[in-house]
């Protein structure tokens, strides 16, 4: 039976979330730890390799040439996924037609860590690892563009008028600066460790974005003298994380941090863990993605001050705590 498989990770956005949907330059960080898998297999072909495999998980409610989806919410056909699965649809549909399989009955399995609606790319990190897996599925080429445009299908659906910056970054080996529809790679010296927190609180991009473009309507000079702000500190912390400058580069995110509130998009919720982090030590923290919800993040000295600044993280509120090292690249 041919089985495809693809996998992507989650992201933070260190610099430069809302703003970078107005065309201001953001930097993500991949975080290779927190992944997402898929594996795809046709289901329709079980007459090639002779009692081969068990039946699909979702197989039973199937009729011939359905497709169907795995996950830890749902399992059943594609057409009656609820709506909180309606962005991996869109994006299966789009792949199933794009790799010449519509038709086929396709059974798409999605696992992984990256929690939901928290800021991390859950998103474009599930679209991107089934892209891949239904392209491994059927022996496809699948250059960057096609990947992007693909998982820009979900994208679309998950929060409307997506810059591109997760699915730039969900697929990315290393830190990059993204600006107008372009990702480059970083080259990185800064040792630190990033502490990553969640709110509990699941993040609403949608609004979160709705919300900032009327900020920018009600504001028209703050509202622009924001979105520049927020660009330049990317500059500015893109240079900081090439030369090794982590204490410059937690003061640009503590300012950061303060825009953000401003535009609205922070919470309660989230400044207390921002403060909690900034309290044991971390060198700056600030929200990471659409906010109004979701995540922190943090950048501690080392392993040890890290975990100093996840506890006083988890106590200010937080959910759960990851820890992502900066090693540095060597370019
Ligand atoms: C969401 O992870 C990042 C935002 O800037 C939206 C986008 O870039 O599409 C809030």
């Amino acid at each position: 039976l041919r089985t495809g498989r693809g996998s992507a990770h989650a992201k933070v956005i260190l610099f430069g979330e809302h703003a970078v949907v107005h065309g201001a330059p953001a930097v993500a960080l991949p975080i290779d730890g927190l992944g997402v898998c898929a594996t795809a297999r046709l289901l329709d072909d079980v007459d090639d390799v002779e009692g081969s495999a068990a039946p699909a998980a979702s197989d039973v409610e199937r009729r011939p040439g359905e497709s169907t989806i795995v996950t830890d919410v749902y399992s059943g056909p594609l057409d009656g996924a609820p709506e909180l699965l309606e962005s991996p649809r869109a994006v299966i549909l789009a792949c199933l037609e794009e790799f010449g399989l519509s038709g086929s009955g396709v059974e798409v399995t999605v696992t992984g860590e990256v929690p939901h609606a928290r800021g991390l790319g859950s998103s474009a990190a599930v679209a991107g690892a089934i892209v891949r897996a239904l392209a491994d599925l059927a022996g496809a080429e699948l250059s960057q563009e096609l990947y992007l445009d693909l998982v820009g299908v979900g994208e679309k659906v998950a929060h409307g008028a997506p810059s591109g910056l997760d699915a730039h970054a969900t697929a990315a080996a290393e830190p990059i600066i993204f600006e107008a529809g372009v990702a480059r790679v970083l080259p990185h010296r800064t040792r630190a460790v990033i502490v990553v927190a969640d709110s509990g609180v699941a993040g609403r991009t949608r609004r979160a974005v709705a919300s900032v473009t009327s900020f920018l309507e009600r504001h028209p000079l703050r509202g622009p003298a924001l979105m520049a702000g927020l660009g330049a500190l990317a500059q500015q912390g893109a240079l900081d994380l090439a030369q090794g400058r982590p204490e410059q580069l937690g003061a640009k995110m503590a300012e950061a941090q303060g825009m953000l509130r401003e535009l609205g998009v922070s919470s309660p919720e989230l400044d207390r863990i921002v403060d909690a982090a900034v309290g044991a030590g971390a060198y700056g923290a600030k929200l990471t993605g659409g906010g109004q919800g979701g995540c922190v993040i943090a950048l501690a000295a080392d392993d040890e001050a890290a975990r100093r600044v996840a506890t006083a993280m988890r106590l200010a509120g937080a959910v759960a705590t990851w820890q992502h090292r900066l090693e540095g690249s060597s370019s």
